[in-house]
């Protein structure tokens, strides 16, 4: 009788296991739901496959060597990662119907064009991000 609580505990703890097993492909999918925060497998996969530019937008946002957008900005979906996220800009939210992809351009090109002391890099002007690389965080910007 003296078991009976390790005995649940153990079961209680497998299903845990197993909800979370069921869970995470909802967490790593990458892809799939809007403006989802992809994994490093799925930006691996993406980047090598090239045919799925809001994935692989995401991943270049996301990479520290790369666009690091999340040192300043929160989006949707980094929650779920280990990715912490800055909040010294305002986070992406509904930047499809605010933005068009034009302006968007425009201000992930040079950013101090439109405000002369921001602390956003400019990523085109600096070459910090290719001009096809800004297209692709485009892509993946406008489904947030
Ligand atoms: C070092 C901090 C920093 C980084 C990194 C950064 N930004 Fe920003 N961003 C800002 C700040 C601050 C603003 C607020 C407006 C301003 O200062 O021009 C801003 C504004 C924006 C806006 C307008 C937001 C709105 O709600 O109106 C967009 C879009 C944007 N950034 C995209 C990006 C993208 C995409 C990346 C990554 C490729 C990025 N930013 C990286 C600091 C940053």
């Amino acid at each position: 009788m003296r078991n009976i609580p390790k005995i649940l505990a153990g079961a209680s703890a497998a299903v845990a296991l197993i909800v979370g097993l069921a869970l995470s492909p909802t967490v790593y999918a990458g892809a799939g739901a809007k403006g989802e925060m992809p994994s490093k497998k799925a930006c691996a996969a993406a980047m090598k496959d090239g045919s799925d530019k809001v994935t692989m937008g995401g991943c270049i946002a996301t990479d520290r060597k790369g666009g690091n957008c999340h040192a300043c900005h929160f989006f949707k979906g980094l929650e779920t990662t280990r990715l912490q996220a800055g909040n010294i800009a305002p986070p992406f939210v509904q930047i499809g119907s605010r933005y068009s992809k034009e302006q968007l351009k425009e201000r992930l090109y040079d950013p101090t064009k439109l405000n002369p002391n921001t602390s956003m890099p400019p990523y085109g002007k600096h070459k910090i991000l290719s001009g096809k690389e800004i297209d692709l965080v485009i892509d993946w910007l406008v489904t947030l």
